[in-house]
């Protein structure tokens, strides 16, 4: 069975430069779709994943900041989240690694689920909090 391919939609928008991120995350899981759909091996697949989760915690850092500049009140919550997917998907990678009975299509099916969620649901409160209180932090602004 074929999986499907992971794209970016509209209602993923966040603000500019961290849709510019989230576009990013979403191309890497779509090369892991593809690449399991081309039956590719796995040290490859495990590279990929490993290089995604690395842009990842860049990603979690810089979030993170942005929201401490407005004093997000879930911030503790979210950077949980952040934690959480860190950990899962090291895990995945060193079952890979190691050929711990692991199944390629699992994973890409989790991070698409994931990020999808995490988006619409966890980012997107942040940023509306942010509109409701009128702040004008930027994201990246802050060094890491
Ligand atoms: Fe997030």
């Amino acid at each position: 069975m074929e999986l499907a391919n992971f794209e970016w939609r509209d209602e993923f928008s966040i603000n500019i430069p961290i849709d510019k991120d989230h576009k990013h995350l979403i191309n890497i899981i779509d090369k892991l779709v593809q690449h399991i759909n081309q039956k590719g091996d796995r040290e490859e697949f495990a590279k990929i994943l490993s290089a995604m989760t690395d842009y990842a915690m860049q990603h979690f850092k810089k979030e993170e900041l942005y929201m401490k500049q407005f004093n997000y009140p879930q911030l503790k919550e979210h950077k949980a989240f952040h934690k959480k997917y860190i950990i899962t998907t090291i895990k995945y990678n060193l079952a890979l690694l190691n050929y711990v009975d692991t199944d390629p299509a699992e994973i890409a099916i989790f991070l698409s689920d994931w990020w999808t969620r995490h988006i619409l649901v966890a980012d997107a409160a942040y940023e509306k909090y942010r509109l409701e209180i009128h702040s004008d932090a930027v994201y990246g602004e802050e060094e890491l």
